[in-house]
């Protein structure tokens, strides 16, 4: 066996696959880029899915990578797990090599064993094998190819060794190849009721993909028999170092110190460190591949994660934003394998510094309402839908709950909270679904030539017509339908472009089109008949020309928008949505913190330069991977053709589309941003307008401000100053009205003082003092202690169906009388729980029809303490 680095070992499998033959291709990104049902890139197969689907074809048939990978939410979701056992990670490498349709199970189990005892040196004893039950071919290979004894090849019959990517895709059996790390560690060989140990350790996965599976369970058989291998990187590493977890190979000792040292924490070995130091590895890579954390799909597990990893800090010690800092040392140990980490090192920084932040503010919160809660439980236990509430809506964690419950003497109702999670989970799993069932809907076989890049106005013949769901033959007067022709200048909605409207003519009637949308490779005119619409007929279509004007000048604005906007912010920001109508434009994009004003000024004047510049638009053709050479922005998660639609816009902009532009940019004429917000964590929102609806929002702005002007008696030109003199001026007043309120308080006061009596010769002053606000009570005390001198005030008001009540108590008397033991006397009796200092307390209450009873109580509470 040979010691090696993990960057040493990562090396070692790409070479040696790369001598027998195979691409070293790099690791794809985290999103998936070819498959909406998948959450993360879980697998090293999966960039390669379709070409084992054979939907796509490459340049080679056989292929090696380390894929970086995340396991944290989805079908293989190990988060729970990590930092408890020696090898479960959200975020890890997989080693793989592949063969599409070259070659199957012989060779890949002869180059598994090849690299693991010849170029790696494992001790051969060490090694064992499963198969799946009914393999035989695999179990005679290693039987008697390899050499491996009976009791070194273990049939196993659970989906343990049959993988699938996801619930749908290619799959097949596997044969796994485990490490013994040795008797003096617990655990038992795979299939025994011990495996859960950590003696027996998988750690190569060898997939013969043979089927695709379709989601009723069906399983087609692949177009060619292929092989699909995954080894984690971190559990090689492990046995080539000599250790046993996964946390003590180099790699990870590296982040665990450095974790330590942002953490404060003293023992190396606590949990919560590998925990952070795994989390780091996630949440880094996430972010660098375009994550943000949100409140929804992948956004939410990485918020998860974060959270997770804050926690675990905060119980080692940290105080105030750690996690962040944890960038730079992963760096250190992976940016040469990774160049991108470092690039984006600012970015990353930022956006986990900013979620931190807010994750404390949360908690801060969620402390708050705990509190308050609190004071209206009866009993000893908080209720299980409380602990959910608190976690569900403020992120606040229940053993967190159950912290703050301990040091009540208190509990939590674990069960109840249980339940509502239970509740919870079945919802996410229904509404967790990636994707949609497309079966569902409307089929076409058809397929329609798209005419409207050149020509607004275009002959064609109806070959289908649907009227309720059906096809049909003729839709009749007065129908609402369908119809498909095999040429059309309607665009079909698509790539954020509406689609178009107009008429199609034919000999007996006219169709209206109110919207047109794609079915399949048809494009489906939506709308209603006069007359007769029937399958042949030629149609005279016209789409709506001066709509479509303005979308045009719509389109090419998001474009521009796209560009400057990653000018003017950073390479982070990615289109997240877009909406391309006639009367504005609506751009999604990932961007952490709101677009100031100078910000939003400097965009629109960017955009509008371009404009003024004229660029001709040039409209091309072309291979997918020679749009993408040259620069071409392409969304992540979408599915190109091979030959792709290129726009670009003079050296400014390229960018894959498909969509219908202008033929300068002057033609848009204006360009203005109408808004712009946040619309979930880490996406923003721009809308905007152009051409003559920009022009009519300035004109708009315009009559606004001379109608400002008017209601000042100004002009355009002094409005401003105008109404700042006005605000002064408001400013002013709303300070005279306080400063009045409180000297009719104070009058009050002085009067209120004629009531006080003499109890065990202390002064108390009891008042109910209606109409008074909860927040002058405070001034009210202590303006009354001075008064006063000596003695004891208890007031309270009730304001609609709440309680305010206050206790004030002058130094000299609180060795005999506590004004937080006196306010909550009273507050017991209107529905409340209070605190605060000896000299001052407050508390609230619900039940205003007690309070008179509860301030008549006091002369006897104080005559009874000071007897
Ligand atoms: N795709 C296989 C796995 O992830 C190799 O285990």
């Amino acid at each position: 066996m040979q010691h090696m680095t993990t960057a040493q070992i990562r090396q070692a499998f790409l070479d040696y696959f790369a001598t027998q033959q195979h691409q070293i291709v790099p690791s794809s990104s985290l999103i998936p880029g070819n498959d909406a049902t998948l959450l993360f890139n879980n697998a090293g197969m999966v960039q390669f899915k379709d070409v084992f689907l054979g939907a796509e074809s490459r340049p080679y048939t056989r292929a090696t990578s380390s894929q970086r990978c995340v396991r944290a939410g989805g079908k293989h979701n190990d988060l729970e797990n990590v930092g408890y056992t020696a090898r479960h990670h959200t975020f890890f490498e997989m080693l793989g090599n592949f063969s599409f349709g070259d070659y199957f199970k012989q060779e890949a189990i002869t180059f598994a064993w090849q690299f693991l005892t010849d170029v790696v040196k494992l001790p051969k004893e060490k090694l064992l094998v499963t198969v799946y039950h009914t393999d035989e071919e695999a179990y005679d290979f290693w039987s008697k190819e390899i050499g491996l004894s009976d009791d070194k090849i273990i049939r196993i019959d659970t989906t343990d060794n049959f993988w699938s990517m996801g619930d749908t895709g290619p799959c097949g059996p596997c044969s796994e190849i485990f490490y013994d790390h040795g008797e003096h560690i617990w655990g038992g060989p795979p299939g025994s009721p011990e495996e859960d140990g950590d003696r027996f350790i998988e750690i190569w996965n060898l997939v013969f993909m043979q089927y695709n599976r379709h989601a009723d369970g069906s399983m087609e058989p692949l177009p060619k028999q292929s092989v699909d291998t995954g080894m984690g990187l971190e559990r090689i590493a492990a046995i080539l170092q000599g250790v046993h977890s996964n946390y003590e190979i180099d790699l990870f000792q590296g982040l665990i110190k450095a974790a330590a040292v942002v953490t404060n924490a003293k023992d190396l070995e606590d949990k919560s460190l590998r925990v952070v130091a795994d989390h780091i590895r996630s949440c880094a890579f996430l972010v660098s591949d375009g994550v943000m954390p949100s409140n929804e799909g992948r956004g939410y597990v990485l918020r998860r994660i974060i959270r997770r990893a804050v926690r675990h800090g905060n119980k080692l010690g940290a105080s105030g934003a750690f996690f962040y800092k944890l960038v730079a040392a992963l760096i250190e140990q992976m940016g040469e394998a990774y160049p991108e980490l470092a690039k984006q090192q600012a970015i990353i920084e930022k956006v986990l510094r900013i979620e931190e932040e807010q994750f404390g503010k949360t908690l801060e919160r969620g402390l708050a309402i705990l509190e308050e809660s609190l004071a209206s439980i009866e009993g000893d236990v908080i209720p299980g839908e409380l602990v959910f509430k608190l976690y569900d809506t403020y992120g606040f964690p229940a053993d967190l709950t159950a912290d703050v419950a301990r040091e009540r003497f208190m509990t939590i109702d674990e069960r109840g909270f249980q339940e509502c999670m239970e509740v919870q989970r079945k919802k996410a799993q229904q509404a967790g679904k990636f994707g949609a069932d497309y079966n569902e809907q409307l089929k076409s076989e058809k397929s329609t030539d798209f005419k409207g890049y050149d020509t607004e106005h275009y002959t064609g013949t109806v070959i289908e017509l649907f009227f309720e769901g059906q096809a049909v033959n003729v839709l009749e007067d007065g129908q609402e339908g369908i119809v498909v022709l095999d040429r059309t200048p309607f665009y079909a909605e698509s790539g954020g472009q509406v689609g178009d409207s107009g008429t199609l003519t034919v000999t007996g009637g006219e169709f209206t089109v109110v919207d047109t949308r794609k079915l399949g490779n048809a494009f489906a005119h939506h709308g209603t008949v006069q007359g007769r619409i029937g399958i042949n007929d030629k149609a005279d279509a016209q789409i709506d020309s001066e709509r479509r004007e303005r979308i045009k000048k719509n389109h090419t604005g998001t474009h521009i928008l796209h560009e400057a906007l990653r000018q003017l912010l950073g390479d982070h920001v990615a289109q997240k949505g877009s909406l391309v109508m006639p009367d504005k434009l609506r751009f999604d994009f990932s961007h952490f913190e709101g677009v100031t004003k100078t910000q939003l000024r400097e965009l629109e004047d960017a955009v509008n330069a371009e404009i003024r510049s004229n660029f001709a638009l040039d409209t091309q053709l072309m291979d997918i991977d020679d749009a993408k050479a040259k620069g071409a922005m392409a969304l992540f998660g979408e599915k190109y053709d091979d030959e792709v639609r290129v726009v670009s816009i003079g050296d400014y902009s390229i960018e894959l589309c498909g969509g219908t532009h202008v033929q300068r940019t002057g033609d848009i004429g204006l360009f203005k941003i109408v808004s712009e917000g946040g619309i979930a964590a880490g996406v923003r929102r721009i809308e905007a307008v152009t051409g003559e609806d920009a022009i009519a929002y300035v004109a708009q702005q315009e009559q606004q401000l001379a109608e400002i002007a008017v209601l000042v008696k100004g002009d355009s030109h002094n409005a401003l100053e105008k109404v700042s003199a006005l605000l002064e001026k408001a400013k002013g007043l709303e300070k005279q009205v306080s400063q009045l309120n409180d000297k009719l308080a104070s009058a009050a006061g002085a009067s209120l003082l004629d009531s006080a009596v003499d109890v065990n010769g202390i002064k108390l002053l009891v008042a109910n003092v209606a109409g008074t606000e909860s927040k002058a009570l405070r001034g009210m005390v202590d303006d009354l202690k001075n008064k006063m001198g000596s003695g004891v005030i208890a007031l309270g008001v009730a304001n609609g169906d709440k309680v305010s009540l206050i206790s004030g108590v002058t130094k000299d008397l609180i060795g005999k009388l506590k004004a937080g033991e006196l306010v909550n006397h009273m507050a017991a009796q209107v529905g409340g729980k209070g605190g605060g200092r000896p000299d001052m307390a407050q508390a609230g209450g619900s039940e205003p029809q007690n309070l008179d009873a509860a301030l008549a109580s006091v002369n006897a509470w104080v005559a009874e303490k000071t007897q």
